[in-house]
């Protein structure tokens, strides 16, 4: 199974589908990582705060993957942010992972009510040159926060990592991001698995497709041009998440799915609001 990528602008790739780690600690990330690299994932989304890194480096080690095969997205969160406490929060994390580099390195939230994003994003920036992390980008930003970026660093960020799902379309952030030239990865793909997946549309396309209801919204959102990162610990809901590119959505049914937006998105603007 060969998940396709997407370019990021700084000239490296991105694969369309990781795997989300999200509420999973160490032990039990691990041997999903195996299951998941087994598969075909060469994408694993993890993050300081979701205090399970040594075991998603654990599981690439594991795995026997070669470390340049696979993409690993990390991100520091508030603790991190102000006064280059970026540069040790990147180390800590490389630490833990066991890592010399990640693949992406994020700001996991702008706060904005700390003002602090813009300083933080010049430590990025310096850290992109490190040798430590290869791109670097944001995850929970707004137009309005980006503009700032755009207009008072010098490096754009590759991606910007948002909820995103058939029921919080976010089209007005994507088609930002696009314009922009930043890829827009979907955080809770899945809407977390609940309700969402009831949908009577999505029910219907997958049964037209002999597909499930969760791979019919991965196929949207890979037809939208987004990167998806949906978490599961089933084995076989792990290779259902990547088995989605067999079959295409009509121009219909994409917009039928991109009308189930309710446009309540979870608000993440403070520290303590999400994973
Ligand atoms: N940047 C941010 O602020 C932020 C915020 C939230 C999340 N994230 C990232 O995004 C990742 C994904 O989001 P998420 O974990 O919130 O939720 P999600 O991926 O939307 O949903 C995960 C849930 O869906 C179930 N599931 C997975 N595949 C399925 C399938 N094929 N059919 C039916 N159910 C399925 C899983 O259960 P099983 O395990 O039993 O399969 C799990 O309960 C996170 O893990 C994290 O890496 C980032």
């Amino acid at each position: 199974m060969t998940i396709p990528t997407l370019p990021l602008s700084d000239g490296y790739t991105i694969p369309q589908i990781g795997l989300g780690t999200a509420s999973l600690n160490d032990e039990q990330i691990a041997p999903v990582i195996v299951s998941a690299i087994e598969a075909g994932y060469r994408h694993i989304d993890t993050a300081f705060r979701y205090k399970n890194q040594r075991g998603v480096g654990k599981g690439i080690r594991d795995s026997g993957i070669a470390r340049q095969e696979v993409f690993v997205t990390t991100k520091l969160d508030g603790e991190f942010q102000g006064n280059d406490r970026a540069i040790a929060g990147l180390d800590e994390c490389l630490r833990q992972l066991d890592l010399d580099y990640v693949d992406l390195l994020l700001i996991h939230w702008p706060l904005p009510q700390r003002d602090e994003y813009v300083s933080t994003w010049k430590t990025f920036e310096t850290l992109a040159d490190s040798g430590k992390v290869r791109s670097i980008g944001v995850s929970n930003f707004k137009p309005a926060h980006l503009d700032r970026l755009l207009a008072e660093t010098t490096i754009r960020p590759v991606a910007n990592q948002i909820q995103l799902n058939p029921r919080i379309t976010r089209s007005d952030q994507h088609a930002y991001d696009q314009a922009h030239d930043i890829v827009t990865v979907a955080w809770s793909p899945l809407g977390q698995g609940k309700g969402l997946l009831d949908e009577p549309t999505l029910q219907t396309l997958a049964a037209t497709y002999g597909k499930t209801p969760a791979q019919v919204v991965l196929r949207w959102l890979t037809g939208l041009g987004i990167v998806a990162i949906p978490r599961s610990s089933n084995p076989e809901r792990l290779r259902q998440n990547i088995d989605i590119f067999d079959f295409t959505l009509t121009a219909a049914e994409m917009d039928a799915i991109s009308a189930l937006d309710t446009g309540a998105e979870k608000r993440v603007d403070s520290d303590t609001s999400g994973h």
